[in-house]
């Protein structure tokens, strides 16, 4: 054994990620790296045995970090960076109180997370999944005026639920299909020269005038103990029977029974979703039997260059961390 591995700071990572960042990690030249290079998680149990002693953690959504894993892993672990912008698998309260700095990926995926939220979207409102299954299943007659039609955009009223950086990405694509009025929910009103990046502007109104008012909403909020839960009966209740409902942020937001039924009742008229509980969704999940339904699998920022970009950030936060420097992007709580 290489006896200056005493002096290396150890670190994991739990997942097989793009290469660059493992070059990253290895080119800082003080790190002993444990790399679990699995398409899979590592199981928990492994997991807690591989973080002891650990200086530096970079992991995925998929591990969950709180005080047990952070007991596990011992007083010295400085740095926990995750591959991703939701940070909602992470206890900031547990890692503030241990002084461990979090690292997230803001900012690199947001340009491919608004994007799939618009392809979500058409291909709710369009049905293009139920429509490219009728080809298949012969269900395709002939030309019928009535069928497969879904709500109209243009002139359409879309509501953004978290008018972040992902929510206001959204709204910029979408303006150019002619959408009318742009509706946000956010902690806050967002400055005018916030609103103004989406034409003509967007404006800040609240949650019920955004549900009455919308035929499309699209939920872009963080999971937090706020949010948990949120689009719920009432909500689903309070939107237009005509709405469409779009969600790429996290599954924990949206009560999925309630939504089942909204969507079953035709409460709403459609839904889709990239997120869900749990994940994967079980194959007989009822969510699936609904044609007014589309379920991806979690790809939101399933670019190639995005997961590049989202590797290297979270690598660079990961050495900042160890070397007890500001990390590029820190998670706050
Ligand atoms: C994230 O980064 O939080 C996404 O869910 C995965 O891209």
């Amino acid at each position: 054994r290489n006896m200056s591995n005493g002096q290396k700071q150890k670190v994991l990572v739990t997942r097989n990620v793009p290469q660059a960042a493992i070059e990253i990690i290895k080119s800082s030249q003080s790190c002993h790296l444990d790399y679990w290079n699995s398409e899979d998680p590592i199981p928990r149990d492994e997991l807690l045995k591989r973080v002891a002693g650990l200086d530096g953690l970079y992991c995925l959504l998929t591990e969950k970090i709180d005080s047990e894993l952070l007991d596990a892993a011992g007083p010295q672990l400085k740095v926990v960076s995750t591959m991703s912008v939701g940070y909602d698998h992470i206890s900031l309260p547990e890692t503030t109180k241990r002084g461990i700095a979090v690292g997230h990926t803001p900012g690199v995926l947001t340009d491919a997370t608004a994007t799939l939220t618009v392809a979500l979207l058409l291909v709710t409102q369009r049905r293009l999944i139920e429509a490219a299954g009728e080809v298949k299943n012969g269900g395709w007659g002939t030309w019928k005026p009535l069928w497969m039609c879904g709500p109209t955009l243009t002139a359409s009223t879309v509501g953004i639920v978290g008018f972040g950086r992902i929510g206001i990405a959204v709204a910029q694509r979408l303006a150019p299909f002619g959408v009318s009025r742009f509706l946000y929910c956010d902690v806050n009103k967002k400055p005018q020269s916030v609103e103004k990046l989406v034409t003509p502007n967007a404006e800040h109104v609240d949650m019920d005038t955004l549900l009455r008012e919308s035929d499309f909403v699209s939920a872009h909020t963080a999971l937090t103990l706020e949010t948990a839960g949120m689009f719920n009966k009432d909500v689903f209740s309070k939107m237009k029977r005509s709405a469409v409902f779009v969600n790429t942020s996290r599954g924990g937001v949206v009560n999925q029974e309630d939504l089942y039924e909204a969507l079953k009742s035709g409460q709403i008229w459609g839904a889709g979703l990239d997120v869900t509980v749990p994940e994967p969704l079980p194959t007989d999940h009822p969510l699936l039997s609904l044609n007014n339904c589309v379920v991806l699998p979690h790809i939101g920022s399933a670019e190639e260059s995005t997961r590049e970009a989202m590797a290297t950030l979270a690598a660079r936060n990961l050495l900042a961390g160890l070397a007890g420097e500001s990390l590029p992007a820190q998670a706050k709580l």
